[in-house]
Formats: structure tokens, C-alpha cells, sequence
């Protein structure tokens, strides 16, 4: 069977691939969510998906999948893949490298890089290679299935360069993040399944930020713990206008045999007390100052380019309601993640009104443990609608 002829039945595995890769769009944002299969006589005989970000991408997990299956290499037709492979290094090698490794002699690919820096380039990657491509562009639309990636390349965007943020907190029943007084010492909002995902989450991004009321509060760690993955641990980061943390802070206490923290970076106002500036050097910590706004707070554009241009990509928020609010306000929250534990009342504001105020785009809703997980796509900042 010439696979050139059945394109109605290419273009059904790709958007079928498409499905189940969808299931990832919040693990790998601001990534594409991609999939990929392996045709063999007419029967996808291997699948793959960029499953989260920073890990394989689907083309690579599909070809390792068609390895194992038994099915000779000379018996694969063809390498279908959703998006156009990526051609550059990022946080994994190239795609298409790893296609023209794997000695296939077709690609099909669903839809092209939207991203006009990459566009055509991994296919012409291909074909100079030898390998035939069949552009099938269109067959997958990228508006459906990744219009987060669509809006991390866009214009507004880019123009605000900054990482593309998680907000992630954990509410009581009423909506508060802080558990009632009357809960038992050291009680969390989530149960046990919601810590272990925080561990993984906080795996999967380049920064962990805070602000000072947290760091005060409850004097975390912000370290990675299993079964998050720990290699590479992300950078730990708090806004301290007056730089309050104590150079005692567990921040800066040696991680423990299961766990890995990253440098920790405190952003303060310009011109911080040069006693308390030492201090906290002395303790391990690199300050950055930046402009503060009303005399009271960090300027927090400000502070997410800074962290741009350093490099971190995703960033992970997990503050109280003071700061969280604030980026929510500021726009620079693409996405969030809100446990809800099975737990009444609580100390201090809720985030409801904010969240009001931003449009939550396509959501998806889990039960975790005795929580529940809501995430979701912020498709537009306050003040643009
Ligand atoms: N349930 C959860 O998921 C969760 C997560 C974290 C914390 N919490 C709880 O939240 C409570 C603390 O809440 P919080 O709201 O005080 O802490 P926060 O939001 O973590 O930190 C707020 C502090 O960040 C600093 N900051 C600097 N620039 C800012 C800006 N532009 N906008 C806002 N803040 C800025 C301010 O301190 P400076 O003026 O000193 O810079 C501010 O007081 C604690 O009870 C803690 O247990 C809950």
C-alpha cells in the first residue's frame, strides 16, 4: 500500500495521537504537546507523547517504543508525528537528529512549527537527510490542540519576556490557604498524593518562588524531594523587599540524603541594608535588586525579566495569597494549579476575587487523594478584557 495515497487514514492516527497527547498540555506548557507513532503496515505498532516538560519528546518516545515491539525496523513504514520535529537544542537534543539516528525512511508530520525561528526547519533537516516527508499541515490544528503554545509565541508575549509561570497553591473548602487555628500542628491543606505531586512538580521547572510572608510563615525548604526528580535541582527564589530572612532560614540549610535544592536568590529593593546584605550572602544566598513600586512592593515585571533573562523558562509560584494575587493581577500567571483538601475554614484571604478577575481558559479537573486539583490556562490577563 502506497502511504501517500491513504492520507484520510494518516490524518486519523494524527489527530487520534493528538488526543492522547493533549492529556498532557498542562506537564509540558509552555511546550507544544506533541505525539508521535510508528506505522507499520497500516497499524500504529508504537506511540509516544511529550509527556512533561523537559523530558523526551514524543518522537524520541515513539521510536524507542517501535524498538521494543518486536516488529522489524525494515517493517516500519513511517514515523507520524503531530508537530514538525524540533530542530534545535533546547532542554532535550534535536528531534530531528534522533529520527535520521533511528534510520526511518518516512516522516509524516501533522501541522508545521508555528514558531517562524523554527518553521520548515526540521523537515528540510529531514529531507536533506534522505528522508521522505509527507506534509500533511492542517491535520492537526494547533489553535485546538496547544493554543497555550500558540499565545507563548505571540507577539504580546514576547514583547513581555518572562518565565512561563505556575501558580500553585492549596485552599481549605472555604478557599483560604492558610488551615484554621484550631488545625493540629504542622496540618497540611492537601493530603499526602498532593504533597508527592508538589515533589514532582517542583522537579519539573527551572524556579520555585516565594515571598518573604511565606518564608516567615512557614519557613520552607523549597527543596525536591522524591519521588520529584532531582538532578538539576530548580533555583529557589523570594522577594524580601528588606531583606527580613534570617540568614538562619532552612533555605539555606544543607539538603538532606532525599532531597536537592537549588541556589537561592533573593530579590530586594535597590540599596538593602549592607548588613543584612552580607548576612545573607554570608548564608549562601545571591541578592538582585530591583525597583520596587508604591515604595512597598518589588516591581514584579521587573523581577520575572530578570529571571528571564537568567535563563529560567518555567517557573513555579508557590506563595500566599499576598503575592500570588499580585502576579495574578500583574499578568504574569500563565497557568494554575489549586489543590482543594478536604479541610474547613482558615486563616487569611482567599484568592476567589482575583481569579474572578482573569480569564481561566480550558481547564482540567483530577481527584488527588482526598483533594481535588483544578488546572488551568490563564488565557488573559487583568486589564486587557
Ligand atoms: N496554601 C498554600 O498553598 C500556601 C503557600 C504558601 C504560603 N501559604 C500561607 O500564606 C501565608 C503567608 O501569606 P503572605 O501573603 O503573607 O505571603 P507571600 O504572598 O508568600 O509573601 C508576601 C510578601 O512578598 C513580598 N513581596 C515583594 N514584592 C511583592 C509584590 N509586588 N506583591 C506582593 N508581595 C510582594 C512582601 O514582603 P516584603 O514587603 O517584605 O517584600 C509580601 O509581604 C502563610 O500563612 C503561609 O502558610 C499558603
Amino acid at each position: 500500500m502506497a502511504l501517500e495515497l491513504d492520507t484520510p487514514a494518516l490524518q486519523a492516527h494524527l489527530r487520534d495521537l493528538a488526543q492522547e497527547a493533549r492529556d498532557h498540555r498542562f506537564d509540558v506548557a509552555p511546550n507544544p504537546c506533541v505525539g508521535a507513532g510508528v506505522l507499520s503496515n497500516g497499524k500504529l505498532i508504537a506511540r509516544g507523547v511529550h509527556a512533561h516538560w523537559g523530558g523526551p519528546h514524543a518522537e524520541v518516545m515513539a521510536l524507542a517504543a517501535a524498538a521494543s515491539s518486536g516488529v522489524p525496523r525494515a517493517a516500519w513504514d513511517a514515523l507520524l508525528v503531530t508537530l514538525e520535529p524540533c530542530s534545535s537544542f533546547g532542554k532535550t537534543g534535536p528531534c530531528s537528529e534522533a529520527i535520521i539516528a533511528a534510520g526511518i525512511s518516512r516522516v509524516v508530520v501533522g501541522a508545521l512549527d508555528p514558531d517562524p525561528r523554527h518553521r520548515g526547519r526540521g523537515i528540510e533537516a529531514l529531507v536533506k537527510a534522505g528522508i521522505e516527508v509527507i506534509n500533511l499541515d492542517g491535520s492537526v490544528l494547533l489553535k485546538d490542540q496547544a493554543p497555550h503554545f500558540l499565545r507563548w509565541l505571540s507577539i504580546d508575549r514576547l514583547r513581555q519576556p518572562s518565565p512561563w509561570t505556575v501558580a500553585k497553591w492549596a485552599q481549605t473548602l472555604t478557599g483560604q490557604l492558610t488551615p484554621p487555628k484550631t488545625s493540629e500542628d504542622g496540618q497540611w491543606i492537601s493530603g499526602p498524593e498532593a504533597l508527592a505531586e508538589v515533589h514532582v512538580l517542583r522537579g519539573r521547572v527551572d524556579g520555585i518562588m516565594t515571598g518573604f510572608g511565606t518564608v516567615r510563615a512557614d519557613n520552607p525548604r523549597l527543596t525536591v524531594r522524591s519521588p520529584g526528580q532531582r538532578d538539576d535541582p530548580p533555583v529557589r527564589i523570594v522577594l524580601d523587599s528588606d531583606l527580613r530572612t534570617p540568614p538562619e532560614a532552612r533555605l539555606f540549610e544543607q539538603p538532606g540524603e532525599d532531597e536537592a535544592g537549588g541556589p537561592v536568590l533573593i530579590f530586594c529593593r535597590i540599596g538593602p541594608d549592607v548588613g543584612r546584605a552580607r548576612a545573607l550572602e554570608e548564608a549562601g544566598a545571591e541578592l538582585l535588586e530591583v525597583r520596587s513600586v508604591n515604595r512597598t512592593s518589588l516591581d514584579l515585571k521587573a523581577v520575572s525579566q530578570r529571571l528571564h533573562e537568567r535563563g529560567i523558562q518555567r517557573l513555579l509560584l508557590e506563595a500566599g495569597p499576598r503575592l500570588t494575587a499580585a502576579m495574578l493581577e500583574e499578568g504574569l500567571v500563565d497557568q494554575v494549579c489549586i489543590y482543594t483538601g478536604d479541610m474547613r475554614g482558615g486563616e487569611g484571604p482567599t484568592l476567589g476575587n482575583t481569579l474572578l478577575a482573569v480569564r481561566l481558559g480550558e481547564r482540567r479537573d483530577l481527584e488527588v487523594g482526598n483533594c481535588s486539583r483544578m488546572d488551568a490556562f490563564v488565557t488573559l490577563p487583568p486589564g486587557s478584557h
